[in-house]
């Protein structure tokens, strides 16, 4: 692979606070099989303190109990995958001492993001999750596609980006197909599941995880709560040879700076997620070159939304959508109430389901030559712009995974890589 590495200017107390961020995802995937025992044996204690008649009753109700003590058992061999080799991951990032030390003990949400972290397997990268990523990601491709159809472009010119990427599934597909496309992520539970996924799975249904073994509440049946989904549903390492991915670590808002730089933006599942969607739809369509597209599908969770010491405005839909027309891009498609679901368990007596929108979005050719003009109070510095389907070099990578990671392995050209200070 080309491993490009370009000095990073660190600031020392940066540098140490991603250290203990770092250390502290890591406690939380240590942590996972203490934490999820833990809660079972709540249960079993109270169980042994019902009336005997009430316990013969629930014989077998207390050996499920046993059974998913053995799916977490199973989930914490994986998780101990994950995390293997992950001290590794980064360049900028000390690597902790073998063994980690995992204390303190970290917080519940850390600890309830492992467990999202096992179910997002199912989304990304199980069979079971086929119907779910036909109705998210489908559509996004289909419109890739569309716009940029193969036959009519050199595929690997056009360059996609994914910011809020998760466990890589979509970036993944849309490189498959020749384009050349950038997955980012700031979540190190994301990031090292997803390197887990791409760098060290060579081969299809490997391994399997329990997701929906925590939860204890609107279970048909038992078997639902501890049955295992295999992963991964295809050879991530089969990909064209001349393909082009990458995954990108860091705040979306502060990795991408660069204007006029994609051809398309993809976004699913991830507007909702900034604490002032504005700054994410006006850095969209930065750096976007003109004439470039910005695909979204998704709903408006806003997941900051009511999270203690978390800033968030919670704009309706109505009010994005005139946003997005105000910051300059032309709405050229838009489809309401898209049924869409987010690692759903099937089976679960409660589904949640999103009535997500489906946009896709113009920024003007015009739009470089409007911004110098405003920049330079209207004297005439033209600023040339490619058309989107012409050629352009990947952006240079600010730092890389350390291994052959991603790029290698899937032939990507480059990895650009910053550390994650993620509000995790
Ligand atoms: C709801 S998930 C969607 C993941 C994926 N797109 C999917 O559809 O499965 C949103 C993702 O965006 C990531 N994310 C949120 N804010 C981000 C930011 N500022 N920069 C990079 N990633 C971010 C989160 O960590 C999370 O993995």
């Amino acid at each position: 692979m080309s491993k490009k590495k370009i000095p990073k200017i660190v600031n020392p107390n940066e540098d140490e606070q991603e250290r203990l961020h770092f250390l502290r995802i890591v406690s939380a995937f240590n942590y996972y099989r203490i934490h999820s025992l833990q809660r079972v044996t709540k249960t079993e204690t109270y169980l042994a303190a019902l009336p005997a008649n009430h316990q013969a009753l629930l014989a077998d109700y207390k050996g499920h109990l046993r059974d998913i003590k053995t799916c977490i058992e199973r989930n914490h061999r994986i998780i101990q995958l994950i995390i293997k080799d992950v001290a590794y991951m980064f360049e900028n990032v000390v690597a902790p001492p073998e063994p980690v030390t995992v204390s303190p003990m970290p917080g519940v949400a850390d600890l309830e993001k492992v467990q999202a972290t096992l179910k997002q397997f199912v989304r990304d990268w199980s069979q079971e999750g086929a119907a779910e990523r036909q109705a998210c990601y489908q559509p996004i491709i289909d419109e890739i596609i569309a716009n940029f159809p193969p036959d009519q472009c050199v595929p690997t010119n056009i360059r996609v980006l994914v910011p809020g990427a998760g466990l890589g599934r979509l970036a993944y597909e849309i490189a498959r197909r020749g384009y050349t496309c950038q997955g980012n992520e700031f979540s190190l539970f994301m990031l090292f599941a997803s390197n887990f996924v791409l760098n060290r799975c060579r081969g299809t249904n490997l391994h399997k995880v329990y997701p929906w073994v925590h939860q204890f509440v609107n279970n048909l049946a038992a078997a639902h709560q501890t049955e295992g989904v295999s992963f991964p549903d295809i050879n991530p390492a089969e990909l064209p040879s001349d393909a082009h991915f990458s995954m990108a670590a860091g705040d979306f808002l502060e990795v991408y700076t660069d204007n006029d730089e994609w051809d398309c933006v993809a976004t699913c599942f991830f507007i909702d997620c900034a604490n002032n969607i504005v700054a994410f739809i006006e850095t969209i369509y930065n750096i976007i070159k003109p004439g470039g597209l910005w695909i979204n599908l998704g709903p408006l969770l806003y997941h900051f939304s009511d999270v203690p010491d978390e800033d968030s405005i919670e704009p309706s839909y109505e009010v994005v959508r005139d946003v997005i027309q105000k910051i300059g891009f032309t709405i050229e498609k838009e489809e309401k109430n898209v049924r869409t679901s987010y690692a759903q368990n099937p089976r679960s007596m409660l589904r949640y389901e999103y009535n997500s929108v489906f946009l896709v979005c113009r920024k003007p050719l015009t739009a470089s030559l409007q911004k110098n003009e405003v920049e330079s109070g209207n004297q005439s510095s033209f600023v040339t712009t490619d058309c989107p389907m012409s050629p352009r070099s990947p952006a240079p990578p600010v730092d890389g995974f350390r291994d052959s990671g991603f790029d290698s392995t899937v032939n990507s050209a480059s990895s650009a890589v910053v550390c994650p200070t993620s509000k995790e």
